[in-house]
């Protein structure tokens, strides 16, 4: 089954997530999908200093949003931050420091966010990582899983109640991968069973990410939050030079640029909400399937409720947070 799944995914990947790939699908694009604005809005991109998450940041600001970037390194954010700001002449563009492997410090942007009161309008979960070695956090979590799916899931439960306050014109963005085509969900949210692979460990956060998309959509779906999961495409950035050299040379010129890899980030949050299907998987600028043939992942989203109770478990969230929505659903 594991080579079935490889050999979809390779020959998909090959026809779809390449810079060719986009040149094809983009024919399709309508240039007035893009032109709308987003002055008034609020929008937290998470990741935003680098690659796609910077390139949504730009994106976002250059249509007048009042853009936060929340960043782990503080010089690596002002440095972004300030381009973004010189580049779009926007200067409602502000930067947030946290470590968002760490669910203390998710607590407290979290808790700084609701003292600003501000309405959140949009939230892009795009901050993610590839580690091929078994870390844990200070905190005790598998790093991929800290990041890509803890961390997802912390921050945005979190923002709920501000989302709200947006509705009903309030997205979530997901930024997942293609790589979840290969993986099943699974209950070993930490690859604590078998040796470890960081790629597998990658391909299962971003199936969570894309199951956890539909959980919220199905939970939340009377509180005027749309929630949508991504794929941006293969894109040449530095995640994908530092995790996946190999992969970075071989496919040398027919990778998309992060501006490539944004743009179905940026068409999420710009269409009308009534176009768009919450829940659902998107990737250049279409709604895309959530599985592949001959890859028997299917079955498994019937894991997630039980894969929600953890994550609410361990992420110590107050029980008020889950209740909000869930009540209503
Ligand atoms: N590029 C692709 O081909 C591709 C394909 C499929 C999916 N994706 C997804 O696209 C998203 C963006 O990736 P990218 O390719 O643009 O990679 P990238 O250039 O490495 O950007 C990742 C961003 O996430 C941040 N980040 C990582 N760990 C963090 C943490 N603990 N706390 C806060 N921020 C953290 C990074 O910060 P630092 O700069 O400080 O490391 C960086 O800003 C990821 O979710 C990735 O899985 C990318």
């Amino acid at each position: 089954m594991k080579a079935w799944r490889a050999s979809a995914f390779a020959v998909y990947g090959y026809l779809n997530f390449t810079k060719s790939g986009f040149k094809e699908h983009s024919k399709k694009f309508k240039e007035e999908d893009m032109q709308v604005r987003l002055d008034g809005k609020n929008c937290i991109v998470t990741g935003a200093n680098s690659g796609i998450g910077f390139a949504t940041a730009e994106g976002l600001a250059a249509r007048g949003a009042s853009v936060y970037m929340v960043c782990r390194s503080k010089e690596r954010g002002e440095t972004a931050l300030s381009q973004i700001q010189s580049k779009t002449g926007n200067q409602k563009v502000y930067l947030e420091v946290c470590d968002l492997s760490s669910v203390g410090e998710i607590k407290s942007l979290a808790t700084k966010f609701i003292s600003k009161d501000l309405p959140v309008h949009l939230l892009v979960n795009n901050a993610g990582i590839l580690e091929h070695k078994r870390i844990t956090t200070p905190e005790g979590f598998e790093l991929n899983f800290a990041v890509n799916v803890l961390g997802t899931y912390t921050l945005t439960e979190l923002m709920l109640p501000l989302l709200e306050e947006a509705a009903p014109d309030a997205r979530v963005i997901t930024v997942s991968s293609g790589g979840m085509y290969t993986a099943p969900l699974t209950t070993d949210l930490q690859f604590s069973e078998g040796k470890f692979d960081g790629i597998a460990q990658y391909g299962r956060n971003k199936r969570v990410q894309v199951a956890l998309t539909e959980k919220w959509a199905e939970m939340y779906k009377h509180k005027g939050i749309g929630f949508y999961s991504m794929h941006p495409g293969w894109a040449e950035t530095p995640g994908v030079a530092k995790s996946l050299p190999g992969f970075s040379q071989k496919f040398s010129g027919n990778l998309r640029t992060s501006e490539e890899g944004a743009d179905t980030v940026i068409w999420l949050a710009l269409q009308p909400k009534e176009k768009l299907v919450s829940g659902g998987f998107y990737f250049d600028r279409a709604e895309a399937p959530k599985q592949l043939p001959f890859t028997a992942t299917k079955g498994s989203h019937v894991l997630m409720d039980s894969i929600y109770d953890t994550l609410h478990s361990i992420s110590g969230i107050p029980a008020q947070n889950q209740t909000v929505g869930a009540a209503q659903s």
